[in-house]
């Protein structure tokens, strides 16, 4: 009976990363991305570098950096926007004030899809990898580490 409980044990440690492991951009986000978040970051939303030059203007037609391909959410997890998708995206259970992030309603109409998304994106991105730190401290909040980068997992 013991027996049987720790290979139970075992094989439910071995099965969760496994789920993790198979999501990918290709398959789980992009369509997750275009369905929920392209309405305002999508092709015709202007990329980072010129959604900054403008952000003013971009955020009054209601519009932020593109999202609609790979490369352009990468830039929104790794460099130059560090940690922005998952301080946008948080539900607040990562953050000291337990505020959610400012796009984690738009992941979903009801709080189970937003949790069931959150769970993709942050399986993504990498549990482990899943902090609020930007490139540089800002206040208690320390600056990304090296460390921290080595868990991200972003498959394409
Ligand atoms: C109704 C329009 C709208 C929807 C839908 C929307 N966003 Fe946004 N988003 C914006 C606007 C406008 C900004 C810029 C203003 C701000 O920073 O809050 C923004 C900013 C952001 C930022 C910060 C970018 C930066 O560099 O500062 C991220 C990350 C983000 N959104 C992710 C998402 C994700 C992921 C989704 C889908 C789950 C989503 N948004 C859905 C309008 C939207």
């Amino acid at each position: 009976m013991k027996l049987k409980l720790l290979a139970t044990l075992a094989c439910a440690t071995f099965v969760i990363p496994a789920i993790a492991a198979d999501v990918t951009y290709r398959n789980d986000i992009k369509p997750l991305i275009k369905a929920q978040c392209g309405e305002c970051h999508g092709d015709d939303a202007p990329t980072l570098a010129e959604f900054d030059l403008d952000k003013e203007r971009y955020k009054k037609d209601k519009l932020g950096p593109r999202t609609s391909t790979y490369e352009t959410l990468l830039i929104l997890v790794g460099w130059p926007d560090t940690g922005a998708l998952m301080r946008r995206l948080d539900d607040g259970s990562s953050n000291a004030d337990k505020k959610p992030g400012n796009m984690y309603k738009n992941l979903g109409e009801t709080d189970e899809q937003r949790a069931a998304n959150l769970k993709i994106v942050k399986a993504w991105v990498g549990e482990e990898a899943w902090n609020l730190n930007r490139w540089a401290k800002r206040g208690d909040v320390p600056g990304i580490t090296k460390e921290q980068l080595d868990k991200l997992q972003l498959k394409y």
